[in-house]
């Protein structure tokens, strides 16, 4: 028979973890040595404690593991609430059910229900004894196996069944999403390909699309190696080329795949010939509908599009906004971009009737995204709340509620480079891949848990 547990022996973190989980709740859950694991690394994530209801050798966090369970310990003094982010993040990215998360003071459980996790118990330190029969039901070794070989009985009614919903949804059900401003420097790109890499990291397939002649987005994902124009691969094929022909250049030939986010997504680059080639594309009939068709033929690869836009009105920000099913507005929220936000809206509206002509309907727009925001503690409390306010009733677009401050990881994992010799190649990676735990992948998180749920992909 095991002891009670008592929280007035829980000095500090460490006693948490020893007196609290090790000597208390991991046996009394039914976890014995062998099932648990504690100081685990996975990638740049560390956790405290990992047991597995089910045992599973080698483990393998990134694919569908349910019966595995986190437990994090914190100081007596630390309030809990101030770790439910990280703990979401690591159920998220890890694709675990339940987090348990203490102080030997106060024990909480979540449970995580696709992009997001919930409280689903808690009680005091003092409480634990008690409520045992309750941890059990949730977390307890035998009860997640018994959940488990019911949900294997009858899989219709598996919350955790996620692939094949998902797979049914997946049928034409690709999402395209543009995003514009007219204003440069916003945070457009950045705000591309971070939320690029935070949705292949919900297991969304993603393709990229750089419509912009300063290939910002092709050189943000890794996929310019060269230092050199003469060794220039992109030249011959990129989105020009997919814009120029009708039957040649389709998107399955011209997208690359970049790691610049772990998983890969893919890329239809973009190049500076696009300026050159402007001209000429608008000559042609069919060059505003061809992507359109293009990504017609792909819908099955992918489920959700990004197209990168130009700050401009020109023939490729039209192609973007002919092509979308949504829009996001970056947005620094400075008075010019506040002004541009009028160009924008009559923008949207011509191409709107464009759309009409070829029986597409309108533009969704999910919203302004605020972007590259300070993030002193002044400007965030009083100017910045009222700023969005005043935007969404002075030009009738709604604000979005993710943000994207201003952070220097984000400049910093742009900058990335290897050195290969003498040669220093740019070697950018995705702020997700750069810091996961870094405040700014968890804004990037967010907005893709916006996104999600605003195109009905979640
Ligand atoms: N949230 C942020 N925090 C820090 N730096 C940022 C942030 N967003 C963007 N930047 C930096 O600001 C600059 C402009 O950003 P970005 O290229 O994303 O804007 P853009 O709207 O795509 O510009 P353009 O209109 O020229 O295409 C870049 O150097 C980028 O690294
Ligand atoms: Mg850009």
């Amino acid at each position: 028979m095991l002891s009670p547990f008592k929280p007035e022996l829980c000095r500090n973190e460490s006693e948490v973890e020893s007196k609290l989980i090790v000597q208390y709740l991991l046996p009394q859950l039914g976890y014995t040595p062998d099932t648990w694991h504690q100081e685990v690394a996975v990638g740049s994530i560390r956790l405290d404690f990992l047991a597995f209801a089910a045992q599973v050798v080698p483990f393998v966090l990134d694919a569908n593991s349910p019966l595995s369970i986190v437990m994090e310990a914190k100081h007596p003094k630390q309030n809990l609430n101030n770790h439910v982010s990280r703990l979401r993040h690591y159920l998220i990215s890890l694709n675990l059910r339940y987090g348990l998360l203490t102080n030997g003071k106060e024990v909480r459980i979540y449970e995580k229900f696709q992009y997001d996790i919930k409280l689903a118990f808690q009680c005091s330190g003092n409480d634990v004894e008690t409520k045992l029969e309750e941890i059990k039901g949730l977390i307890g070794r035998e009860s997640l196996n018994h959940r488990q070989s019911i949900n294997n009985l009858h899989p219709q009614i598996s919350e955790e069944n996620q692939p094949n919903n998902s797979e049914t949804k997946r049928q034409n059900s690709m999402k395209i999403v543009a995003i514009y401003h007219n204003k440069g420097g916003v945070g457009k790109t950045t705000t591309v390909v971070n939320l690029a890499a935070a949705l292949r990291k919900k297991g969304k397939r993603v393709l990229v699309i750089d419509l912009d002649s300063q290939a910002n987005t092709t050189f943000a994902t890794g996929l310019i190696k060269f230092d050199d124009e003469e060794f220039d691969d992109i030249k011959d094929s990129n989105i020009y080329h997919v814009l120029n022909s009708e039957d040649f250049y389709p998107i399955s030939e011209v997208a690359r795949k970049s790691n610049f986010s772990n998983p890969e997504i893919y890329v239809v680059p973009g190049h500076i010939n696009l300026i050159k080639n402007e001209k000429e594309l608008n000559e042609l009939d069919y060059s505003r509908l061809i992507l359109i068709q293009k990504l017609e033929a792909v819908k099955d690869q992918y489920d959700i599009v990004l197209i990168d836009t130009p700050p401009s009105l020109n023939l490729y920000a039209k192609i973007a906004l002919i092509t979308t099913d949504y829009l996001i507005i970056p947005s620094d929220l400075k008075p010019f971009a506040n002004q541009g936000l009028t160009n924008v809206k009559e923008f949207i509206k011509s191409i709107n009737g464009f759309r009409k002509q070829i029986r597409k309907p309108p533009i969704e727009i999910i919203g302004i995204l605020a972007s590259k925001i300070s993030t002193n503690a002044r400007f965030v409390q009083s100017t910045l709340k009222n700023r969005i306010e005043k935007i969404s009733s002075r030009y009738g677009i709604n604000v979005m509620d993710a943000v994207i401050y201003e952070r220097e990881d984000l400049a910093k994992c742009a900058e990335k480079v290897q050195i290969i010799g003498d040669i220093e190649i740019a070697d950018p990676i995705s702020v997700l891949d750069f810091k996961p735990s870094s405040t700014s992948a968890q804004e990037f998180e967010l907005l893709a848990i916006e996104v999600l749920q605003k195109i009905g992909l979640n």
